[in-house]
């Protein structure tokens, strides 16, 4: 079967399934929540849901440590909500994409208990090694959560490999057997009826013959050994044309320290085995490779990013496009300005959803929420947070290291949905499994229903706008003022369109330029954040997408 395009023309929004809604007041999200809540999530124009993981999980890394790969976990509604929600769901032309984590499970799946005890045919299903003299580890490498890859399981008598926490051990994908547990996966949830995948950490599976050591300074020390390593594309080409292909489906992978040219060895759509990528420069504007390594935000960084993207995969490849996710903290209080709350949530999505991709809407992006700013870091719950709260800075100011967990944490980012200005922020009537950021009596969904300026309405013209423009689908994107700190401009030009997109990153006001060939007199503002003012002046985090027909 030819593969379907049809999610170049969609909007897909991520639900972080344990802080979404609670349907029935046990405290934790679940998916009669998500049904509930199904006609908000349209009504942004949102055609598709991405769910993180809600398979039976230990919960050891809020799912992404998987028990079951064949079920829904009972605390989410178990297969019989899921069913309800698929056929909801399509029954209203919406798509509904599975997150696939096969880099690793959970050490309480079955596989590993297996392996641990040499139980064929699971004793080569994952990474072990035994001790080096002295019971030295295999090598050097480190887990991305909590410190060094390696664990020593007794029962076995050997080091396993995990690349994340070390309730996470990694699969041997060299192992046919191994790779065709993950094609049994895909099967099962395609012939249920679900529409596609995000591949989590897909670029990680294949690691270097002989698990070499790293040098002793990167950051990410082994990274080099696993990441695009020797047999990823065959792999993934082993699952595309088996399963993949047999299927109107998609797969977007998410891949860490990928850049464009990299990128198109999976993506191109002649000859690749995926059909979008995740990337994170985007992320990496106010950081070095990771929310943990704080800089000062650079719109400039920023800007190269976009623009880096968007000219190296035109005419070959498809970009996936994201603010947010659960994996960083709140785009408003990173990129954004708390201050300018609701001009910059809304300038930043028009960053955004005008160019050329599949738009990510994770929840609450939608109402401009801020991060979570807790008194106290007992109150984290994420496995890397921890981590690395105990371990790093020690020595400072306790505040100090507190601030930095706010600036850093996933967690500021997982908060309940806000849905209105009730108890609880009326995501349960029980007792949240997680604590409510302070902010939902001002921040929440019912207020800005009512609003018809508000972020969440801004995000509904604005998606509306993008799906009636041929020429951001078709378009050619093109930056403008490349060297501005302060504004980002973009234009998208088709055949029979062309839009010209301003966003000031800036509280103080500033000078409207026009790019050259950009004609004002016959411009029509097409959607802006201020009411009408002076054309020629952007005020603080102004944005405004302008249009001229060109047929
Ligand atoms: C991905 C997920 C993240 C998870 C990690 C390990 O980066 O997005 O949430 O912790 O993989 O599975
Ligand atoms: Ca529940």
């Amino acid at each position: 079967m030819e593969r379907r395009r049809w999610y170049k023309d969609m909007v897909f929004y991520q639900v972080w399934p344990r802080s979404f809604k609670d349907g029935n007041g046990d405290g934790m999200g679940d998916l009669w929540g998500v049904l509930e809540k199904l006609d908000h999530i349209q009504s942004l124009g949102c055609d598709g849901i991405w769910f993180s993981p809600i398979y039976p999980s230990p919960g050891a890394d809020c799912g992404y440590d998987i028990s079951d790969y064949l079920d829904i976990a009972p605390e989410f509604g178990g297969m019989d909500a899921f069913r309800a929600l698929l056929d909801a769901a399509h029954s209203r032309n919406m798509k509904i994409v599975m997150d696939l984590v096969v880099n690793h499970t959970s050490d309480e799946h079955e596989w590993f208990r297996k392996s641990r005890r040499r139980i064929e045919p699971y004793t080569d299903y994952y990474i072990w090694r035994p001790a080096g003299p002295g019971g030295k580890l295999p090598n050097n490498w480190d887990s991305n959560f909590e410190g060094k890859a390696w664990t020593f399981d007794p029962v076995r008598g050997e080091y396993y490999l995990h690349l994340f926490a070390v309730k996470q051990p990694d699969l041997n994908m060299d192992n046919p057997l191994v790779r065709e547990e993950v094609k049994k996966i895909l099967r099962f949830w395609l012939d249920l009826g679900v529409d596609g995948f995000r591949e989590d950490v897909i670029t990680y599976i294949s690691k270097k013959d002989g698990l070499p050591n790293d040098h002793i300074f990167p950051i990410y020390k082994g990274m080099r050994h696993y990441n695009h390593g020797p047999r990823v594309h065959q792999y993934l080409a082993e699952f595309k044309q088996e399963v993949l292909d047999h299927y109107d489906c998609f797969t977007v992978a998410e891949a860490p320290l990928v850049w464009p040219r990299q990128a198109l060895r999976y993506i191109r759509e002649e000859g690749g085995q995926i059909d979008m990528m995740i990337q994170f420069q985007c992320q990496c504007a106010d950081c070095l490779f990771t929310d943990y390594l704080p800089t000062k935000f650079s719109l400039r960084k920023l800007k190269r990013a976009y623009s880096s993207w968007q000219n190296r995969l035109r005419g070959k490849a498809w970009n996936a496009l994201y603010l947010e996710n659960h994996d960083h903290p709140r785009i408003v209080s990173r990129y954004g300005s708390e201050e300018y709350w609701a001009e910059s949530a809304k300038t930043l999505a028009a960053a955004y959803l005008f160019q050329q991709g599949t738009p990510f809407i994770y929840q609450g992006q939608e109402i401009g929420m801020i991060n979570w700013r807790p008194e106290s870091p007992e109150l984290y719950e994420d496995v890397q947070t921890r981590y690395n709260y105990t371990h790093s800075h020690t020595k400072e100011p306790a505040q100090k290291r507190l601030e930095r967990l706010w600036r850093s944490s996933r967690d500021s980012a997982r908060t309940p949905m806000q849905w209105d200005g009730t108890e609880n922020a009326g995501f349960t009537t029980g007792k949240p499994w997680f604590s409510v950021n302070d902010s939902f009596r001002r921040i929440n969904v019912a207020a800005q229903e009512a609003d018809p300026d508000s972020i969440l309405n801004f995000y509904r013209k604005a998606v509306a706008l993008r799906k009636r423009l041929s020429c951001v689908r078709h378009g050619v994107y093109r930056e403008h003022f490349r060297l501005s700190g302060r504004l980002y401009a973009y234009s998208m030009t088709g055949q029979k369109e062309r839009i010209l997109v301003l966003c000031s990153f800036s509280s103080r006001p500033m000078a409207c330029p026009f790019p050259r060939g950009f004609d004002r007199k016959t411009a029509r503002l097409l959607l802006g954040n201020y009411t009408a003012g002076a054309p020629e002046i952007l005020r603080p985090w102004e944005c405004r997408v302008y249009g001229w027909d060109l047929s």
